[in-house]
């Protein structure tokens, strides 16, 4: 560590102790101000881009649940030059994949853009916490991958997510992923915001193919579970392009109809210790509407005995004292917030803002239109919100926060990064938040949280 490094290290513990020591408990609002490089997209010609070797190689190969607790995974891939063959075989050892499925096949234009052949193919019969090779391709040429299918969910079950949003592919980008690789989580929460291809004229639809082969080197290996956020409705009326969620739907699967879903936009998985729960922020959530409908029904299963920690997914944050992005979650938080503490969800997972922020407990359900009521306030049934949109994507830092920090919010930083959440047991749960600046390892925030149903304490100490 060099002299310049551990001055600005001092400099930084002094903030903070001095921050701490003015302020009671007041959030802290991080001093620490990342370098202001350009955030640029990684050229095509990147290595990270690159299409495998072999003549109509499968690319772009990821895996999500299948079913709702991992006994199916869908293998999804690109192959460009001709439709090949749709057949995965599988198996416990590379030698020995017996098992095989066959897949569907689609493709899609969007204005002068048409897809390569995009196969989805489920894997069933998967037994949990066994290590399995896959491989695709026969005919042409062939490629070998593996995971893990997640344990059997129960009550106990230590599992590590990484939590990631609004990556797309800038050098950031990569840099945040090649974090969270060196961290070592199970599987992926993403929460919206792939590729950003819309940043493009006419949405640049090859920017969705490289971002896919960017991210293999992951999403191939362990599930990411979606969420949908505002870069993937690619509505584009302009150029005649009207149907939301286009390219996103037709490259990404999700096992909504094993959730009681009836859109793959919002739907639920059990992993490990973990009910997740994703919604959709760009669709109907008013009430009597199909995700309202389900969101009730969807709670209403929810089995804390079986799966302790409660955990939900959406793409525009509830709370976010960020000027970017400011109040945009507001009608949903009106619409669900009630619900959620009722079932003291534990964690809310949301991104859309690039910068980093979590909150302590507090809720705003008391209000209604004569009671003054408007404010948050300190409630343990409530979860912890985490804004997470700090990816790295080509849109650059969300670096203008609201002052003063609201009390509702803990800790903000305007860095890119990513966070993973460590579930010990029934009772506990280590959170962490990296920032990309840092060495791998290194925590710039971090939380022991104690879950709402079996050990509701004030966690936020
Ligand atoms: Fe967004």
């Amino acid at each position: 560590m060099g002299a310049r490094r551990r001055l600005a290290l001092l400099a930084l513990a002094v903030a903070l102790a001095a921050a701490a020591a003015t302020t009671g408990h007041a959030g802290v609002t991080s001093p620490y101000r990342r370098k202001l490089e350009a955030t640029a997209d990684m050229p095509f010609d990147a290595d990270v881009f690159r299409v495998p070797p072999g003549y109509n190689a499968p690319q772009q190969v990821h895996i999500t649940l299948g079913d709702q607790t991992g006994t199916a995974m869908t293998v999804s891939w690109v192959t460009a030059s001709e439709l090949g063959n749709g057949t995965v075989r599988y198996g416990p050892s590379p030698d020995k994949m017996e098992m095989s499925a066959q897949g569907t096949h689609t493709r899609y234009d969007y204005f002068n853009y048409t897809s390569g052949f995009i196969h989805h193919c489920t894997l069933r019969n998967l037994k949990h916490g066994v290590k399995y090779y896959y491989a695709m391709g026969f005919g042409h040429t062939v490629r070998t991958f593996s995971f893990t299918a997640p344990p059997k969910p129960g009550p106990d079950v230590p599992f590590k997510f990484g939590l990631i949003g609004d990556l797309g592919q800038t050098f950031d980008s990569n840099s945040t992923l090649s974090h969270y690789e060196a961290n070592g989580g199970d599987a992926v929460l993403f929460v919206g915001d792939l590729s950003y291809a819309d940043a493009y004229p006419l949405h640049d639809n090859r920017r969705w193919d490289s971002w896919a082969r960017f991210v293999e080197r992951s999403v191939a290996y362990q599930p990411w579970i979606w969420t949908a956020g505002n870069h993937e409705l690619d509505y584009a009326p302009e150029i005649g392009e009207t149907v939301p969620f286009k390219p996103f739907t037709r490259r990404y699967r999700t096992p909504y109809r094993a959730a009681g879903s009836t859109e793959p936009l919002w739907y639920s998985v059990k992993v490990a210790s973990a009910h997740i729960i994703v919604l959709s922020s760009y669709s109907s959530y008013g009430k009597y509407t199909p995700q309202w409908t389900w969101l009730s029904d969807e709670l209403a299963r929810v089995d804390r005995k079986a799966t302790p920690w409660l955990i939900v997914l959406m793409h525009s944050p509830w709370y976010n004292s960020n000027n970017y992005h400011y109040m945009e979650g507001e009608t949903m938080r009106v619409q669900f917030e009630s619900w959620l503490v009722a079932a003291k969800v534990d964690i809310v997972l949301a991104g859309h803002v690039h910068s980093y922020e979590r909150s302590r407990r507090f809720s705003n359900v008391a209000y209604n239109i004569v009671n003054g009521k408007a404010t948050p306030v300190r409630d343990l049934d409530a979860p912890v919100y985490v804004t997470i949109g700090d990816g790295g994507n080509i849109e650059g830092i969300a670096n203008n926060f609201t002052e003063p920090q609201p009390s509702y919010s803990a800790f903000r930083e305007a860095s890119f990064g990513h966070a993973t959440l460590e579930i010990k047991n029934r009772t506990h749960a280590y959170y962490a938040w990296h920032r990309n600046h840092d060495g791998a390892k290194a925590t710039a925030d971090s939380v022991w949280l104690t879950n709402r149903h079996h050990l509701p304490t004030d966690d936020s100490k």
